[in-house]
C-alpha cells in the first residue's frame, strides 16, 4: 500500500525476496522504469535507463554498489546515481527506497533530476 511521506508517495514495487544481496531488478515506480540493487542486503534505487543512450542499466552487472551499462560500459554508483566512467556524462535520479515486512516500497518521485550535470 503506498503510503505518504515528506517526498512523496511510495508504492510497492517487489518483495524482499526478489532481489537477493548482490542483485538487481527492474521495476517502476510512479511511471518511471527504475532498477533495484541489493548491495550487502540494503536496497537502493536509481534509473532504469542509461543517461548515455537509453540501455537498461538492470540488463548490466552490479559488482558492490556498482552498476555496468551493458552496451557501452558506463558506470554508476546505485547509492547517489552519480556517473563513474565514460561514455555516459550525466548522473541518474534516486529514489528513496524503504521496507516494510518482506514488501520493498520505491519513491514515486525521484530524489533529484537527472538532468543535473554531474558535478566534482
Ligand atoms: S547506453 Fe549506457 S553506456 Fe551507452
Amino acid at each position: 500500500m503506498s503510503a505518504p511521506s515528506p517526498g512523496g508517495a511510495y508504492v510497492r514495487v517487489a518483495r524482499r525476496a526478489d532481489v537477493p544481496p548482490g542483485t538487481m531488478l527492474r521495476a517502476e515506480a510512479g511511471g518511471h522504469a527504475i532498477v533495484l540493487a541489493n548491495v550487502d542486503g540494503e536496497l537502493f534505487a536509481i534509473d532504469d535507463t542509461c543517461s548515455h543512450e537509453e540501455a537498461s542499466l538492470s540488463e548490466g552487472g552490479l559488482t558492490g554498489e556498482v552498476v555496468v551499462c551493458p552496451r557501452h560500459g558506463a558506470r554508476f554508483n546505485v547509492k547517489t546515481g552519480r556517473v563513474l566512467s565514460l561514455p555516459a556524462v550525466r548522473s541518474v535520479a534516486t529514489y528513496a527506497v524503504k521496507v516494510e515486512g518482506e514488501d520493498v516500497l520505491v519513491a514515486t518521485e525521484p530524489r533529484r533530476s537527472a538532468a543535473l550535470p554531474h558535478r566534482r
